[in-house]
């Protein structure tokens, strides 16, 4: 299938494509409409776990219906729910994914993060450095090995220039022994979205 070469988030996608494989666990840290969440059900199949927070009840509940829609089995989950059951199906809880490590108990295959606001939605409610490295940092921490991180950052609303600049360099700081680590973006706009992606070493 020919692809729209500049669309970022299409790459996230390919590059998670690439590892996660049917019956895995995988973890979407900004649930926002359940694009990327339901990318990541259908990559994990009927027997596999996806694990997705925000902190919006309305985006969570437009994800339900979205991934109720696709087939997909959905549980619901408040803040301090504590470690989840592995089980098949997307469990979609209303907590900040700095608290992430609280709620796995295995190690994730995949996870992918949208930083920045809800399209349509509030665009005062978005992404902020604090709690966004702290999620990363558990994130590289949780990954399995052979795992990928897959992070779209925007730039053009207030603050996401200084929060693209702190997970650039969040990324950049990664041990190459490690992590490998991938930076795409659009050379000729500056405003359009960034991927980078961390593949952690076996
Ligand atoms: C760009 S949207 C995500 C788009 C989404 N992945 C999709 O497929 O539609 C960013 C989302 O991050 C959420 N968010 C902001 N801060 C958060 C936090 N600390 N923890 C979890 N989600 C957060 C916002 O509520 C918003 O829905």
């Amino acid at each position: 299938m020919s692809r729209v070469l500049i669309r970022i988030v299409n790459w996230a996608h390919e590059f998670l494509a690439d590892k996660i494989k049917e019956g895995q666990l995988a973890v979407d840290l900004t649930v926002g409409k359940g694009y990327d969440t339901l990318m990541l059900h259908r990559l994990v199949g009927e027997t596999g776990q996806v694990v997705a927070f925000d902190i919006q009840s309305a985006a969570l509940e437009g994800a339900r219906r979205h991934l109720l829609e696709h087939g997909a089995v959905v549980r619901m989950w408040q803040a301090g729910a504590g470690k989840l059951p592995a089980a098949a199906g997307v469990d979609l809880i209303q907590a900040g994914h700095e608290s992430l490590a609280d709620y796995l108990s295995q190690a994730p295959q995949g996870i992918v993060a949208n930083l920045g606001y809800l399209p349509g939605g509030d665009p005062q409610i978005i992404t902020r450095p604090d709690s966004t490295l702290k999620a990363l940092r558990q994130a590289c921490h949780l990954l399995a090995p052979g795992g990928r991180l897959a992070v779209v950052i925007y730039t053009g609303h207030p603050g996401g220039a200084e929060e693209g600049r702190l997970v650039d360099e969040f990324f950049a700081a990664l041990p190459a022994a490690d992590f490998q680590v991938l930076q795409l973006k659009v050379s000729n706009r500056s405003e359009a979205p960034f991927l980078l992606v961390a593949e952690k070493r076996t």
